[in-house]
């Protein structure tokens, strides 16, 4: 798939995503795994949307969060539930929207570049997975419409990782025994 060459025109954002949609669902069909679905939705994202520095994800792992596949400079490994925006986020379990990082109390500052970032918290079911974490370096970068699209991509994401009908691959913890 030649997801390098493909673009999208942000300037219909309803659209852009949509289409975005469209393509994270084919790339991801048909593969379950975690560390390969979340590497090529981090890649799809960080080649699609512009003025990014950073998009990834970071995992929920025996409490904290666990840097996962992500695109951009290397970054810090382990937030804490409740610190920084990721960490905001995924305590929540709302998407948060900051338009200024440096006004953002306990931002966590991975990039000396970024100054406005989104994170989506990844639930299934009851379970927090972890967070999909976007930064930019331009102030005020993402809006309401970007929040609901990676909220729908994130979806997806989180879609791709369990067929309902599969009892016993990628069930987590719990050894696929829930519900
Ligand atoms: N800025 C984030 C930390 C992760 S990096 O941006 C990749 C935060 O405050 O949680």
């Amino acid at each position: 798939m030649d997801q390098e060459l493909r673009s999208y025109d942000f300037s219909n954002a309803h659209a852009a995503y949509a289409e975005l949609a469209r393509d994270l669902r084919a790339l991801l069909s048909g593969e379950r795994d975690l560390i390969a679905n979340a590497a090529n939705t981090a890649a799809l994202i960080f080649g699609a949307l512009p003025d990014l520095n950073w998009a990834g994800f970071y995992l929920y792992k025996e409490g904290e969060l666990v840097l996962g596949p992500f695109q951009g400079k290397p970054a810090c490994v382990r937030i804490a539930m409740g610190k920084g925006v990721c960490g905001t986020a995924a305590a929540r379990r709302e998407t948060v929207r900051v338009e200024d990082v440096h006004a953002f109390p306990g931002h966590i500052a991975c990039d000396s570049a970024s100054n406005s970032e989104l994170v989506v918290p990844l639930v299934r079911g009851q379970e927090l997975l972890g967070v999909l974490d976007l930064d930019s370096p331009k102030l005020a970068r993402f809006q309401a419409s970007d929040a609901r699209g990676l909220e729908a991509l994130a979806n997806i994401f989180v879609a791709s990782l369990q067929d309902p009908r599969s009892t016993t691959e990628n069930a987590g913890p719990e050894g696929g025994r829930r519900p």
